[in-house]
């Protein structure tokens, strides 16, 4: 087996990580999640998520990537078989591989299908703030002309496209470590920039609308509201938690799996998730909820809430009126603010990108500059019904499905892998080998019992919520195209996991019994 890609450096390892975590997740749906569930109310239950959900599955997903890693795979099929063993025989550990491996297919190919193309609305849309495109438009209007315009959508998309084609193609270190070294850094000076630009707005439009009663709105916990919707506010968190912090989807294992074998995952996992919550949280926050606050006033966050301001509404309609309002310095914070966006959804597609080219270097024996290339068609083909249907009908089933029920999905099977099977103190060995801190043991114990639980409640919460609300009655063909991408992209990620573990443990599967050890 030819040598493994490690990271060069420790800062180019957590600078990776946060910009796999940081995305679309932090800017965009952070703010319209956080508004959607009553601001104050939100942020309770998502406190209580991190610590439950989001800070105990990020050392058991680095843990796994690691423990991988030391095999020699990057995903997520072969990582599940090779925990599974520990308890169970081969022939049935394979199972498990085959779930983790479609479950990560399934993501990283369909989730990154409609998110490339929010990370090309980004592009086109830092060329209009700079040319100043949507000035004097309506902006609800201009956005719908510029999703209808296919050509358009197209050009715009290949923006992102090519440059994760790039990064795949030099690697781990010189491609995506190197662009996240100079993205990151970038990323977080424009989103200080645009905090502090929040605010110091004070109140341009009416005395009464401000970006601190923004804040307040955020900040003040706000009890009445969280207990008279407390199941749909709490699952909302828990979903965001996943989402932000790429949980769920295979791509954090992936990045691990690139850390050397004796370095720390310990302290690395908790700092990256750090700087996820610190992006999120607090210059996320402090971004575009305050500034419609300002300038767009209650009313417009009462619209989120009601449902009437759609996944777009905030981030590509209503902050381009603000940066029409300020003028010409709004062509400069309306660029850095879609090249915010731009930065934080690239370094995250660059992570779904790797794992697919991994996939195919590891499992098919295709070379990475070639099984680069692979992944660029697979996502051209994936993402052509998202540009070709400009009512989004086909976009937000697969976000409905796979951005949101899926990643919980596979959360539970990291714990049920990685804790059970695994079993708790091989985890807790394999956390602390390299360790710059030692982990509380009482999560040990949270993850042994709350997490599975809050997953599960997750889970029959968010199929019940789907339920009420008429997600499965739909009939719509596009939602069926959807539903049709969705079961293909199991039954393939399946397919391709069963080959890739058969190939390599062959005589272990034939014999039934472990024969394959690290190194
Ligand atoms: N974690 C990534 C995001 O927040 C996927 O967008």
């Amino acid at each position: 087996m030819s040598e493994r890609e490690v990271w060069a450096t420790r800062i180019g390892l957590i600078l990776s990580m946060a910009g796999n975590a940081i995305g679309l997740g932090n800017f965009w749906r952070f703010p319209r999640v956080l508004a959607a569930n009553g601001g104050g109310a939100f942020m309770i239950p998502y406190f209580i998520a991190l610590l439950i959900l989001g800070i105990p599955l990020m050392w058991v997903e680095w843990a796994t990537g690691r423990y991988g890693g030391k095999y020699g795979h990057g995903t997520l099929g072969p990582m599940f078989y090779l925990m599974s063993r520990e308890t169970l025989k081969p022939k049935t550990a394979l199972i498990f591989g085959m779930i983790g491996g479609m479950l990560a297919f399934a993501v990283t190919t369909l989730l990154n299908s409609y998110y490339i193309h929010v990370i090309g609305w980004t592009a086109a849309y830092a060329i209009y703030s700079a040319s100043g495109a949507y000035y004097g438009a309506n902006t609800v209007k201009f956005f719908l002309d510029h999703i209808a315009n296919t050509p358009m959508v197209l050009a715009t998309w290949l923006i992102p496209v090519v440059i994760l084609f790039v990064a795949a193609y030099r690697g781990v270190s010189k491609g995506i470590e190197a662009f996240n070294k100079v993205m990151m850094p970038l990323l977080y000076v424009f989103a200080v920039i645009l905090a502090i630009r929040s605010i110091t707005t004070g109140s341009p439009i009416k005395p009464e609308w401000s970006s601190i009663i923004g804040l307040e709105y955020i900040w003040k916990p706000d009890f009445n509201t969280l207990s008279s919707n407390f199941w749909r506010i709490s699952l909302a968190a828990a979903g965001q938690i996943f989402f932000t912090l790429s949980l769920g989807m295979g791509i954090i294992q992936n990045y691990a799996s690139y850390v050397r074998k004796d370095d720390d995952i310990a302290l690395s996992a908790l700092t990256t998730t750090a700087l996820n919550e610190f992006a999120e949280v607090v210059l996320g926050g402090t971004i575009a909820i305050p500034i419609a606050f300002a300038y767009l006033g209650t009313e417009f966050i009462e619209g989120i809430r009601a449902g009437e301001i759609g996944s777009a509404g905030l981030a590509f309609m209503a902050l381009p009126n603000v940066f029409t309002t300020l003028g010409g310095i709004g062509r400069v914070f309306g660029t850095m603010w879609f090249l915010l966006l731009f930065f934080a959804g690239w370094t995250s597609a660059i992570a779904m990108y790797n794992y697919l080219t991994a996939m195919l270097e590891e499992d098919l024996g295709i070379k990475r500059k070639i099984g680069a290339l692979l992944v660029f068609i697979i996502y051209f083909l994936l993402g052509l019904p998202v540009a070709l249907d400009p009512t989004l009908t086909y976009f937000d089933e697969l976000d409905t499905w796979v951005g949101s029920y899926i990643l919980v999905v596979l959360g539970f099977f990291d714990v049920l892998v990685a804790v059970y099977l695994f079993k708790p103190n091989n985890l807790w060995k394999e956390l602390h080998e390299g360790a710059l801190m030692k982990v509380p043991t009482l999560f040990k114990y949270i993850l042994m019992t709350l997490t599975p639980i809050y997953i599960l409640i997750l889970l029959a919460g968010t199929t019940y919520d789907y339920y009420i609300s008429g997600v499965f009655a739909k009939t719509d063909p596009l939602v069926v195209a959807a539903r049709v991408a969705i079961v293909l992209a199991l039954i393939v990620g399946a397919l391709e996991t069963y080959y890739g573990i058969k190939k390599r443990y062959a005589r272990e599967l034939a014999e039934n019994r472990k024969l394959v050890t690290a190194g």
